[in-house]
């Protein structure tokens, strides 16, 4: 059975707190499953290294390379974490498994790491109330207008041709200080503190937005539940009918920055505690070191997602808004500890700027 697990994007701040939560878990079926992270450096794998597991390097547009790994550590379950952008390099895991499911005999299942922008009016999607159980047919028509949208689509499409069973995860804005060996920040709160420690200010944007969010700890919970049901061949929905929103609760933007600004203030990292307004995107842009025309889809959308599908996760999230805003100092001490993120998300969004 499926139970040597590959984790993509290991070094990442997701990925990595998956490899974390895994390996610590007390689940009976999940702890007996086998860990292989995938890295992008030799520096991140002699960083996850002193985990016990097997860390490959692994070059994951390198489609050869990425087959003869599925098949040399007989992996049946792929969790995906490094690109929701990159079409080709979730293509090369389903064709990977695809080819393993063959020589083995034995279902084999990608878990792909999607993103609420996809779902966001702000990249296109249509305004309203959208349900994770009905996602598919709307995304497949709006494929070719953002890439995150446009890999879910083809994964789905290629597992199915190819036998493969997919599940789409949803991530939110992901907040909480991460557990892996590498990235342990997320990118939209710690980007912001970050700018809001530079400029000693916390600044808004005019439209007081509702976001939907989830802790760290309760999105890699997410991942397990998924596992053990795949373990336990519990059937779950899959492929076109497989999303799963990890939305756990919501915050409007306005009360979450009200809070940050009485914390900065109180511990000398803001001037005051007044929340002014950004002048405009530029300067928001600028300050928060982002390109500008990220700025809206980072900061300015919201999404109506309902999360409908985790009912059959018996997924049930710990951390609410209220946990949140209490907690706001653990955000505050996890980019003071940790700097400036190491996510590679902003770098992207700038290459995808150049054009
Ligand atoms: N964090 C959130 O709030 C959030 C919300 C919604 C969706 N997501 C999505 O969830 C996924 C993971 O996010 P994250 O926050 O964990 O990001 P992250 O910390 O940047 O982790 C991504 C990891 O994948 C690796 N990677 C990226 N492109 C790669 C490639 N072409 N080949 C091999 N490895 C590659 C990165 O390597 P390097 O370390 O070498 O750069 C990094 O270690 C992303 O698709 C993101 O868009 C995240």
């Amino acid at each position: 059975m499926g139970s040597n697990i590959l984790i993509t994007g290991a070094a990442g701040y997701i990925g990595g707190s998956i490899v974390a939560h895994f390996l610590a878990t007390t689940n009976n079926v999940v702890k007996k499953a086998n860990i292989i992270a995938a890295v992008r450096t030799e520096e991140q794998a002699t960083a996850l290294s002193k985990l016990g597991i097997i860390v490959l390097v692994l070059d994951l547009t390198d489609e050869s390379a990425v087959l003869e790994s599925v098949l040399r550590h007989n992996v049946g379950i792929v969790i995906h974490t490094a690109s929701g952008l990159n079409t080709e390099i979730a293509l090369h895991l389903v064709t990977a498994l695809a080819k393993r499911k063959e020589v083995s005999k034995q279902e084999t299942y990608i878990i792909h790491t999607s993103g609420e922008s996809a779902f966001s009016a702000s990249t296109g999607w249509p305004q309203g109330e959208t349900q994770d159980t009905s996602l598919f047919e709307k995304e497949k028509e709006l494929a070719d207008s953002y890439p995150v949208r446009k890999t879910d689509v083809a994964v789905i499409e290629r597992a199915k041709a190819t036998g493969v069973t997919s599940f789409v995860v949803i991530p939110p804005m992901v907040y909480g200080k991460g557990s892996g060996q590498w990235n342990q920040l997320s990118v939209l709160l710690p980007v912001y503190i970050q700018g809001c420690f530079s400029s000693k200010s916390v600044r808004k944007f005019p439209n007081n937005i509702t976001v939907s969010a989830v802790h760290i700890s309760d999105m890699t919970a997410l991942y397990e539940k998924m596992v053990e049901k795949i373990l336990l061949k519990e059937p779950i929905p899959d492929g076109e009918k497989g999303y799963y929103s990890a939305k756990a609760h919501e915050v409007q933007w306005w009360e979450l920055l009200t809070r940050l600004a009485v914390r900065l203030e109180a511990r000398g990292l803001a001037a005051d505690s007044t929340v002014r307004l950004w002048s405009d995107d530029k300067a928001a842009a600028k300050v928060l070191g982002v390109p500008e025309q990220f700025v809206s889809i980072l900061w300015k959308s919201t999404s109506s997602m309902v999360p409908v599908n985790k009912r059959y996760l018996g997924w049930e999230p710990v951390w609410n808004k209220e946990r949140l805003l209490a907690n706001i100092d653990e955000e505050i001490d996890a980019v003071l500890e940790l700097g400036e993120a190491k996510s590679s998300l902003i770098s992207s969004l700038f290459e995808v700027a150049k054009g």
